[in-house]
Parts: C-alpha cells; sequence; structure tokens
C-alpha cells in the first residue's frame, strides 16, 4: 500500500478584461499578426486595478473546493505558486486562506516562476505522502500585468493574468503506475542563465518591484531542450515512455516551443493541451488554468496518464507525471 496524493478537484478563474491583440497595435509599433505567428497568442485577460493575485486566487480554489464537493476547512494546507504577490510578505496563500474563511491549517507560498506550479504541486505532493497534509490545495496565480514594461513589444503582448487550482487529497493506492496521483516529478534549476528572464527590481535591491526583462529568443532556444529532457526524466522514473502519455500539459509560452516539445517527445499535437491563443503566458497559472480548461472541454478524463513540464526565470524548470 502507498499513499498518493490524488486530484479530486480542478478550477480556474481568469479576469473579466480580455485584452485582443490589435489593442497593442496602437500604443506599439507591433501587430496581431507577428503576436499569432511568433507566440501563437491571440488574447490574454487582464486583472482590474482592484483585483489582486489572492483575488484570483481566491476565486479559482472556490471552484476548485466546489468541484470536489468539499468546505473549506476540509483543505489542511495551501500552497500558492506565484512571483506577483500582493504584497511582499505575508503569503498569499494566508490571504486565500483568509478569504475562503478557513480557521485552521496552514498555508505558504513557492515562487519558481513560470515553473512555479510544477514546484508547488511536487511540494504539495511531498505534505500528502509523509502524512504531514491529508488535503492540499495547490494554486498558481499571476498579475503579470502589474510587471510589465509597457514600452518593450518584446515582452509586454505576450503576458496575462489568471490563477488556476486543484484539490489534492492522500488515498491509499496500490503502489504501481496505474495508481490515480502524483506518480512522479523532476526539478531543476540553474541560476547562471538568470540574465535570460527576470525582473529588475525587488525589496532588498531597488526597494519597489521592477519591471519583467526577458532574452526571448535565447529563452527559447534552451525551453525546447530543457522541456523534453525533464517530462522524459520524470516518465523515466517510474519506468514510463511517450507511449503511455495521454495528454501532455505545457506551460503555455509560446505555441512554437509547445510544438517543438511535443515534436521532440514524439507526442502528436493532438495529445496536447493548448490554450496560449486565450490566456498569454500567465507563469505559474498556465498549468492548472490548461488542466481546468481541459477537464471542461472533456478531453482530460479520469484515470488519463498527465505530464505537466514548465520552465522560466532562474531559469528553473520541471516536470509532474500524474493520473489523474
Ligand atoms: O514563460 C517563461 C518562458 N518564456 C519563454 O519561453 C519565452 C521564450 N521566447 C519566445 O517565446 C520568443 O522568443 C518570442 C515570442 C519572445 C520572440 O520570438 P522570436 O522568434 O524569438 O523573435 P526574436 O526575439 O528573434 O525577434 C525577431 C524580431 C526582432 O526584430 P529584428 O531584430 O529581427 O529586427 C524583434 O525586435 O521581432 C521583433 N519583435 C517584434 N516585432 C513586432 C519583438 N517583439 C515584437 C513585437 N512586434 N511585439
Amino acid at each position: 500500500m502507498t499513499t498518493r496524493a490524488v486530484v479530486i478537484g480542478v478550477g480556474h478563474y481568469l479576469p473579466e478584461r480580455v485584452v485582443p491583440n490589435s489593442e497593442f497595435e496602437k500604443t506599439l509599433e507591433t501587430s496581431d499578426e507577428w503576436i499569432r505567428t511568433r507566440s501563437g497568442i491571440e488574447r490574454r485577460h487582464f486583472a482590474a486595478e482592484d483585483e489582486t493575485t489572492s483575488d484570483l486566487a481566491m476565486f479559482a480554489a472556490r471552484k476548485a473546493i466546489e468541484n470536489a464537493g468539499l468546505e473549506p476547512d476540509d483543505i489542511d494546507a495551501i500552497v500558492v505558486a506565484t512571483s506577483t504577490p500582493d504584497l511582499t510578505f505575508p503569503s498569499v496563500a494566508t490571504m486565500v486562506q483568509q478569504k475562503l474563511g478557513m480557521t485552521r491549517g496552514f498555508g505558504f507560498d513557492v515562487q519558481a516562476v513560470c515553473a512555479g506550479f510544477i514546484y508547488a504541486l511536487s511540494t504539495a505532493n511531498a505534505l500528502v505522502v509523509s502524512g504531514q497534509a491529508k488535503r492540499v490545495m495547490v494554486i498558481g496565480a499571476e498579475t503579470f500585468s502589474r510587471i510589465m514594461d509597457w514600452t518593450d513589444r518584446g515582452t509586454c503582448v505576450l503576458f496575462g493574468d489568471g490563477a488556476g487550482a486543484l484539490v489534492l487529497e492522500a488515498q491509499d493506492s496500490a503502489g504501481d503506475i496505474s495508481d490515480r496521483g502524483v506518480l512522479s516529478s523532476d526539478l531543476n534549476s540553474d541560476g547562471r542563465y538568470r540574465d535570460m528572464l527576470y525582473v529588475d527590481g525587488g525589496v532588498s535591491t531597488t526597494g519597489d518591484s521592477g519591471k519583467l526583462r526577458m532574452q526571448g529568443n535565447a529563452l527559447f532556444r534552451q525551453a525546447v531542450e530543457k522541456l523534453s529532457s525533464t517530462a522524459t526524466a520524470a516518465l523515466d522514473k517510474i519506468g514510463l515512455n511517450d507511449d503511455a502519455v495521454d495528454w501532455i500539459v505545457p506551460h503555455q509560452a509560446n505555441i512554437r516551443i509547445i510544438q517543438g516539445t511535443a515534436k521532440k517527445l514524439g507526442i502528436p499535437m493532438e495529445r496536447v493541451i493548448v490554450t496560449v491563443q486565450d490566456h498569454g503566458n500567465t507563469s505559474a497559472a498556465s498549468i492548472p488554468l490548461a488542466m481546468s480548461v481541459g477537464v471542461q472541454q472533456g478531453k482530460i478524463k479520469k484515470g488519463d496518464l498527465l505530464v505537466a513540464e514548465a520552465i522560466g526565470g532562474g531559469l528553473a524548470w520541471g516536470a509532474v507525471v500524474l493520473r489523474w
């Protein structure tokens, strides 16, 4: 018998305001055509001025709790992946705890930029299998619109805001690859690549939150290689290969990266969940958003084998294999 962290609820939230590519044509030397062909993005959602990351996270969490048929106090822990918290501290997780009306449990944030949800899911799994929590809410939530330089056409057209959430529950399982739940993970980082994607401000440097800077083309070249190798490594750990995979749920940064990674893994695009056209790059929120949309669309079903993979600032990258 093995304890597995099994997904029992999923939900997402997108802010009301939808911004099509054409809106950037008014202020920047760019075009809908360039953005579509280079990134696959057609539109993105931006949070309202008074809407914060913890608001987005709370709405997604409420839906996941409802989907699981639970009440907030049935949750033992909240792990939020974000790089755009409401405040330097306290954590977004504790704000979500309060907004949900939870009176027990604990919460904390994980920061691994666009790979954040992979790190958070892996951490939540560890809490469950070690017996520290029976039910864990894992959330990816971001307001990247707040760290955009609106004069930099190489970045500001690519990102969006949103949140997605999963509820994991400890369940007794056979201990083999037919089990539902998280089956393996592979985490990596390499700080030597820091200049490829970073924010040029922070508490102990400039004292403000700064703006996102990215060497898009250099990062692009790293992405396909690292994403395919981390996905393969996570599958290798449990003796599986690409044939066993029902769905790749990739970080949604660029359709060309998603296609290149799928091709390297030998998985046809029909088995890849793609939301980048509607959400843009929502950093740590992109994978749980894609999972939630994939379920809503009737694609991801109970028992399917999923590989989620992501890369972002750090560089930090990784993959999780889970059976839905
Ligand atoms: O979430 C974390 C992970 N993030 C990523 O993995 C992002 C990785 N990078 C990318 O997605 C792509 O590199 C971009 C979409 C950012 C850029 O696509 P690219 O094919 O790598 O283009 P590029 O950076 O090589 O730029 C090509 C040209 C440049 O002009 P010149 O130097 O050739 O004259 C850019 O200045 O496109 C220009 N350009 C634009 N043109 C119109 C850059 N941004 C824009 C724009 N509109 N918005």
